[in-house]
């Protein structure tokens, strides 16, 4: 694989599309099904199959993601999927105005969807702080890194078409900032709902931004009401930890990963 010139043709996409949140949410379904205790999971490419993963509800509308990324394995056809996806996700926080988060390549793609784990392992909006760390914690990650790790929703949108939730969390869709904090602890939540049905928060003063339930745990919760307060007001802080757990969220189950130059 010729790196420089694929993190370049990368570059190049992230500041044309406008898709920079969902090449963020593509990597992280596709590593977020890890699973400590047994090694299964993680990232392997397990999406690209029309069945499997693919299906699962939650990565509803990833195959625009996928879509946008295929060009870039046919120009590149020796990177594995995985690895395309980790650095088109870094890539993309990168351009946003996020930390440069390191990268290293080397992840096995599955080969079949037989191999694809069962529905179930991400993540649902519309539970609470207890089904958050269930959840993060299978993965091994720890309270602080599950406050960091949601920060991502300082990018992109909920799409009734894709999860059934609506609307953006933040005014800046594009930057990675820590806007989504700000607004955790600025507004007063309440209960709405999407055009849909399902349930989210909505704040009063700030009519077109939402919430989901996930979102507003890490303001009921105390513990992870310190860490939403520290990243609100230190953003370089935000920035060193988020760096940190992606790293760790892209990396787990895969031991031998190698430094590529980008
Ligand atoms: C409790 C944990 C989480 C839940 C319940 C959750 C749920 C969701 C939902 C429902 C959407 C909307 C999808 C759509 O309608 O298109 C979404 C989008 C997104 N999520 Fe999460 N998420 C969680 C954690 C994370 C994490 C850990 C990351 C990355 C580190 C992340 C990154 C994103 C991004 C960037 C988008 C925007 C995608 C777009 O605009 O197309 N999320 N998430």
């Amino acid at each position: 694989v010729d790196w420089a010139a694929l993190k370049a043709d990368l570059k190049e996409l992230v500041s044309t599309c406008g898709c920079a949140p969902i090449l963020v949410r593509l990597s992280w379904h596709d590593s977020g099904t890890y699973q400590a205790s047994d090694g299964s999971g993680g990232s392997r490419g397990a999406q690209r199959f029309p069945d499997g993963e693919s299906q699962h509800a939650a990565n509803a509308g990833l195959d625009v993601a996928r879509g946008i990324l295929q060009p870039y394995k046919e120009r590149h056809p020796q990177v594995g999927y995985a690895d395309l996806w980790a650095l088109a996700a870094v890539t993309a926080i990168e351009w946003a105005g996020g930390p440069v988060i390191p990268y290293r390549a080397g992840r096995t793609d599955i080969r079949t969807a037989a191999s694809c784990v069962a529905e179930g392992r991400l993540p649902d909006g519309d539970r609470g702080a207890k089904h958050i760390r269930t959840i993060f914690y299978r993965m091994g990650f720890t309270d602080p890194e599950i406050v960091a790790l949601s920060g991502a929703h300082t990018l992109g949108k909920c799409r009734a078409d894709r999860s059934g939730f609506e609307g953006p969390w933040t005014e800046t869709p594009l930057r990675f900032d820590t806007r989504y904090f700000e607004l955790l602890l600025e507004c007063e939540w309440e209960p709405s709902e999407a055009s849909t049905g399902l349930p989210q928060m909505a704040c009063p003063s700030e009519p077109e931004l939402m919430m989901l339930n996930t979102d507003v745990a890490l303001i009921t919760d105390p513990t992870f009401r310190q860490t939403t307060e520290l990243y609100a007001k230190d953003a370089a802080r935000f920035h060193a930890d988020f760096s940190t757990a992606f790293v760790k969220l892209q990396e787990h189950g895969h031991p031998s990963l190698v430094d590529v130059g980008v």
